[in-house]
């Protein structure tokens, strides 16, 4: 048995039904059963992170629980064949971090089933700016690719400086795709310049702008994170033939549309699921990060913080003030 000591964020719910969150000890034999016992070097910080973190029954059903869907690290106990000791792995999604200890704890335990091995042109702490985040930009970018190409496509991605928007800004870019970045932060201008944004609309001049159920068509391919009028609104601005991806809900679950852009103009409205993926495909995706899709000054993308540090940063994209990726160290 496995006694060793490590440290964790745990989320604890209290009885009058509120919830605190404390660095604590634990053992390695309170995790859960899995193929693999990782040494988390990385982890990084995603929405449905911040909901886990918070109480969010939806997300997390039984406390106390540590969150975390990413992490990186070196396995240190293997039952499979498939992963020796030693090598890196990447855990994305699956029940991790939801209902299974995830990556803000320094050790997980993990189904093989759930694991890519770390591609050998991808450093560490590059997997954790990509993240979650760019995996489910990249899942977008891989399904427009498909029906509408990139190049040279007019692009428009809302919830531009968060982090799936920004890792969707950066890749249609490289991409070479025309993009346009839908923002609610006015200060955020030059970075979404230097992320490759051709254009910048405040998400409020969009909002009032678009005439539905049908605008003047403006773009080719979208990325949308927000759901609600923002998904409303783009539904009614897309070009003939025009494709949006819907991956996030931070605006509403709820949208208002008509069949019209879809039997007039064409046009394609696409769901993404990064958690499901089966494992093939995200690791076929680590695998583009790691060659064509490489993105060389993912650096200036994020930010890197201890355990410490995170709690103040989930408070942030609680709110919406969330800009780039928050990687945790180890
Ligand atoms: N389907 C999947 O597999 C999958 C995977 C990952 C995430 N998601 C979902 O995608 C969404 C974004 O996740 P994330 O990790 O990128 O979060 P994030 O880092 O917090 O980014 C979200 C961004 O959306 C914008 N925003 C905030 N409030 C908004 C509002 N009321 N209306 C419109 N835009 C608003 C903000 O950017 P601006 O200020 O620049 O507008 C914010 O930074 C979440 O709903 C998350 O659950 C889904």
């Amino acid at each position: 048995m496995n006694n060793k000591i490590f440290n964790a964020i745990i989320v604890d719910e209290n009885h009058d039904g509120t919830f605190s969150q404390k660095i604590k000890e634990k053992k390695i034999n309170e995790l859960p059963d899995g193929d693999l016992l990782v040494k988390v070097e990385y982890s990084s910080l995603n929405y449905k992170d911040a909901l886990s973190f918070s109480g969010n029954k939806g997300v997390t059903k039984h406390y106390p629980h540590t969150p975390g869907i990413d992490a990186v690290g070196v396995i240190e106990e293997s039952t499979s064949s498939d992963f020796i000791i030693g090598e890196k792995v990447i855990v994305t999604g699956y029940d991790m971090g939801m209902n299974t200890a995830g990556g803000f704890g320094e050790y997980i335990r993990v189904p093989k089933k759930w694991a890519s091995s770390l591609p050998k042109t991808l450093d560490a702490l590059d997997s954790m700016i990509i993240g979650t985040a760019g995996l489910t930009a990249g899942l977008c970018i891989q399904s427009l690719e498909i029906k509408n190409g990139i190049l040279g496509k007019k692009a428009v991605v809302t919830g531009s400086s968060g982090g799936v928007g920004c890792m969707a800004v950066k890749l249609l870019s490289k991409l070479g795709a025309d993009v346009t970045a839908i923002t609610g932060k006015k200060e955020e201008i030059e970075f979404l310049k230097s992320i490759g944004a051709k254009e910048i609309i405040y998400r409020d001049d969009f909002l009032n702008s678009v005439r539905k159920p049908m605008s003047k068509g403006q773009w080719d391919i979208a990325v949308d994170v927000a759901g609600g009028d923002i998904l409303s609104g783009l539904i009614a601005s897309m070009n003939y033939g025009g494709t949006i991806t819907c991956c996030g809900l931070v605006a509403s679950q709820n949208f208002d549309t008509t069949v019209f852009p879809f039997i007039l103009r064409g046009n394609s409205l696409i769901g993404i699921d990064s958690g499901e993926t089966p494992i093939k495909e995200k690791t076929n995706i680590w695998e583009k990060f790691a060659s064509d899709w490489q993105i060389d000054d993912l650096d200036r993308l994020h930010k890197t913080v201890d355990m410490h540090g995170l709690m103040d940063e989930i408070k942030k994209i609680l709110k919406g003030n969330q800009v780039g990726r928050i990687v945790l160290k180890h």
